[in-house]
């Protein structure tokens, strides 16, 4: 196994929200980073999620603008698999459809060399699964970043049915160098975060249409007894429903009936309205 100060090159797979996100903490860390997607202009939105990102980072005095700098001149955009070649290190972010994952990791299997670590963010599918379309599974492990990567503390490390105890101190120490502090879980539907998160969001989106309570006063709630950041509803937004309804469904699948994804959720994801991302969700957003 390549050992994590072996590692220069990091690639990273999906240049969506996930994967700008985990490229700029990368980047920031100091690695040599190159972010592949299908199509040239979900690259360029990625490179333009990061320029926006770190303006923020440097208006709040988080980073100063030469470090700022340095981080977007560490990233490399691409659409092709084969500038994957020469990384130490990969972190896949693509979408959450097991077929295509497979795929992908398939792809770099026979891509990048065999003693790299393979990593996925993947956020409720199987990494034993995903580690099976691989011949090392022993060097596949579920890193599941949260939204938004920059800001947010955790790492949620899913320990595969293969995973080697190496495998996984490797990415613990990776998470710990991008300033994250990890938890571990097992490779079980959900792992520990969206087993609990999603439910909880579900319930939320059953609560307001059952007319218990407002939209705003089931997260004003949530906020105010719970001290958390944001309430299930403004939460929901934030993921973006069609990624809550993936994942519930996917619960569902594996853990049976009290993962029923909500009509209201399912018929919103319907009417187009995905959260902040589409400008409407449970709210409304500027876009
Ligand atoms: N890049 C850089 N900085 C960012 C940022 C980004 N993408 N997003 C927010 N920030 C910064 C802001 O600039 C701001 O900085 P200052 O305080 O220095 O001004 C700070 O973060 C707080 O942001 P805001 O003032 O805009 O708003 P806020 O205080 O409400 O915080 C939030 C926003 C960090 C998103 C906060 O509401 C929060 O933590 N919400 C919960 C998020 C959460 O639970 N995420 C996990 C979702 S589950 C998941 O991701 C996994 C899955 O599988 C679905």
């Amino acid at each position: 196994m390549r050992e994590l100060d072996a590692v220069e090159r990091v690639g990273v797979v999906g240049a969506g929200t996930m994967g700008n996100g985990i490229a700029q903490v990368a980047a920031t860390a100091g690695y040599d980073v190159v972010m592949r997607d299908i199509e040239t202009s979900f690259v360029e939105n990625g490179l333009d999620a990061i320029d926006d990102s770190l303006d923020r980072l440097v208006d709040s005095e988080k980073l100063t603008e030469d470090e700022a700098g340095a981080t977007r001149d560490r990233i490399t955009g691409t659409t092709d698999l084969d500038e994957l070649a020469d990384c130490d290190l990969v972190v896949e972010a693509a979408v959450e459809e097991m077929e295509i994952k497979q795929d992908i990791f398939a792809d770099l299997d026979s891509t990048v060399p065999e003693d790299v670590v393979l990593a996925t963010n993947t956020s409720t599918l199987s990494v034993t699964s995903i580690a099976s379309a691989t011949d090392r599974p022993e060097l596949v492990v579920g890193l599941h970043f949260m939204n938004p990567v920059p800001v947010m503390k955790g790492v949620e490390l899913v320990v595969g049915e293969h995973t080697t105890d190496a495998t996984t101190a490797l990415a613990h120490d990776f998470a710990a160098g991008l300033g994250k502090e990890t938890w571990e879980s097992d490779d079980k539907p959900g792992f520990v975060s969206n087993r609990i998160l999603m439910p909880w969001i579900n319930e939320g989106i059953r609560t307001f249409d059952e007319g218990v309570a407002t939209k705003e006063d089931i997260d004003r709630g949530m906020k105010l007894g719970t001290n958390v950041p944001m309430g299930p509803l403004e939460l929901a937004d934030h993921i973006g429903l069609d990624i809550c309804l993936d994942a519930t469904r996917t619960l569902h699948e594996e853990l049976g009936d009290r993962y029923t994804p909500a009509y209201l959720l399912k018929r919103t994801v319907e009417a187009g309205d995905l959260g902040k991302k589409t400008g409407a969700g449970f709210y409304e957003y500027e876009k």
